[in-house]
């Protein structure tokens, strides 16, 4: 199977069904069908994605030293954590800009009553024998091409061997700046489930953010709140506190892990787009006059932090957006991008952005919602003049004790998504090669050359036959082990079969217990990468592999 070419939707296909088969993710509610843009972690991924929160929050809060500056870092910094309600104020949203800004645009289509995102779809025109029509397509990648044709084949009514006939007038453009344009009228886009050109509406906003109502008299618009769209908000919200609870002094950052939702209009690409996933997010508090070089060390850190847990390099783009990219708070983002497979070849998917915020966030907190207007944040008022989204009106500054300067921290804010970074982890791990079977003869198999870290399991203790006393010593070293780290005992089926599991599994080591380890109390530690058998002493193992953990 190809390796080497890097973008591919089969192996994506082949990806998304070891997920499912060695229960990794499943879809969720699927026995009623399932509910688009919701996922469940099987007992595999859950081990998986703790694994890599937790390198996450070890890497980032617990195990951070701030008696130290490291590489890249302006001074040393203090860091914390938080863990917020996922229902908040509604007032938090209208500051923050969510309430009026956080939305998609969406078109439907009134004969197929499907709804697109209308920034997904593109299109490009297409004659036959004096007919023409704009043939739009909601598909990605390399299959957007083949999905104009089959469409542009239906609607003129020909044949397979016909499709040559088809004039194209260029290639695929995107349909809303075609539509803004001029050069194509919603008129005569032929909808990507539509029989005929003219039934897609005209595009309207739609919140991403999911809306429920809080208490048993709910229904006015008093009870109206929301599921908190980020987990960013709670750090701004916690802010004061903290600083009066704690002894942080900035520069300081506050972690959070949670989930978030966003009522995505159309999520797609397994787990990369859904309704409800997890964030793992800082806010880093820094001085105004040092926040460029504190924007600079966390795009690198946090791009280091994927390479050092084994992401391809070749895979992995950092990405500055461009002015035009920005969102209505940032001064600078960077993004972190990978090359997933279901994407056509050069393109990247984002799974983390490093926003310069600037004081947009606790300014907002403090004053009401802010807008830019020539270069500077100013409060954004309605028609009679009042603030449209009123402030807490709290001081959220900040006292320096040292300079006696009061001033509003400027905030550097690394925002991954842990669901995007499990699939990306792994997309990257999985493999197919050969190796050689019990006879020497080549097998073909998968394997997920997934990080010793983030694997669910380390290792697994495998007695060669169910007798001799083999089982008993192994088990006697699963027991050690266990106390140590996450692995599991089999005896079931051939030994290599027992290797094939657990190499889908993506355990990186086998200890296998057979009639040497009887006679020398050595056993054989197989490699999952390298397949390298080595023989150790049985109990230098606890020591061995916890070493190679750290
Ligand atoms: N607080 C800033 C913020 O939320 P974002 O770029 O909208 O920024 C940050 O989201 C990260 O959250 C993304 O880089 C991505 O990894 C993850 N994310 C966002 N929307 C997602 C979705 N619908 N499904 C899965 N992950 C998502």
């Amino acid at each position: 199977m190809s390796q080497d070419k890097p973008n591919d939707q089969s192996r994506m296909d082949r990806i998304v069904s070891l997920a499912k088969r060695r229960g990794f993710i499943f879809q969720s509610s699927e026995i009623y069908g399932g509910l688009n843009g919701f996922w469940d972690y099987g007992p595999l991924g859950t081990a998986l994605k703790r694994n890599l929160k937790e390198s996450w929050w070890h890497d980032m809060v617990a195990g951070h030293d701030e008696l130290a500056t490291p590489p890249g870092a302006p001074t040393p910094y203090e860091m914390t954590g938080l863990d917020c309600t996922i229902i908040m104020h509604p007032q938090v949203w209208k500051c923050s800009g969510h309430f009026d800004l956080f939305h998609d645009w969406l078109v439907d289509c009134r004969e197929s009553k499907r709804r697109y995102r209308y920034d997904h779809l593109q299109g490009r025109w297409a004659a036959h024998r004096g007919k023409r029509v704009f043939v739009v397509t909601d598909q990605s990648g390399e299959e957007a091409g083949p999905h104009t044709v089959t469409r542009a084949q239906k609607f003129f009514g020909l044949r397979a061997k016909q499709v040559e006939e088809i004039e194209w007038e260029g290639g695929l453009v995107p349909l809303a700046t075609s539509v803004a344009a001029g050069a194509v009228a919603l008129a005569e886009a032929l909808g990507p489930d539509a029989a005929a050109p003219g039934t897609l509406t005209e595009p309207r906003e739609f919140n991403l953010m999911f809306e429920t109502r809080i208490g048993a008299l709910a229904g006015g618009d008093d009870d109206r709140a929301f599921l908190r769209p980020e987990t960013a908000q709670g750090i701004f919200m916690n802010f004061k506190n903290v600083l009066d609870t704690s002894r942080v002094s900035v520069p300081f950052g506050i972690a959070q892990i949670g989930k978030s939702f966003r009522n995505e209009i159309t999520p797609r690409n397994f787990t990369f787009r859904s309704r409800e996933f997890e964030q793992m997010e800082i806010e880093f508090f820094c001085r105004p006059a040092d926040s460029a070089a504190w924007y600079r060390y966390w795009r690198d850190r946090r791009w280091k932090w994927y390479l050092d847990l084994g992401l391809t390099p070749g895979k992995l783009q950092l990405r500055e957006h461009g002015a035009d990219e920005l969102s209505h708070y940032s001064v600078g983002t960077a993004d972190i991008e990978y090359a997933f497979p279901f994407l056509a070849a050069g393109e990247f998917g984002e799974l983390e952005g490093i926003a310069h915020r600037g004081d947009f966030d606790l300014r907002s907190h403090m004053e009401g919602k802010l807008v830019r207007r020539d270069g500077a944040l100013v409060l954004e008022t309605g028609p009679d003049g009042k603030p449209r989204h009123r402030g807490s009106g709290k001081d959220l500054s900040y006292f320096d004790d040292v300079t006696r300067e009061r001033f509003v921290p400027h905030v550097i804010e690394p925002s991954a998504g842990a669901d995007r970074a499990v699939l990306a982890f792994l997309c990257d791990a999985y493999h197919e090669d050969e190796v050689p079977d019990e006879e020497g003869k080549p097998r073909s198999r998968t394997v997920l050359k997934l990080h010793p870290r983030l694997a669910p399991l380390k290792a697994a203790i495998l007695p060669l036959v169910k007798k001799d006393g083999m089982p008993e010593v192994a088990v006697d070293l699963y027991r050690r082990l266990k106390a140590r780290m996450p692995c599991m005992y089999d005896e079931k089926g051939s030994v290599g079969r027992r290797y094939a599991r657990q190499d889908e599994a993506g355990t990186p080591w086998c200890l296998t217990v057979d009639g040497q380890t009887l006679a020398d109390k050595t056993v054989t530690l197989r490699d999952r990468d390298s397949l390298a058998q080595t023989r150790v002493p049985i109990d230098e193992i606890p020591d061995l592999l916890t070493g190679r953990l750290r």
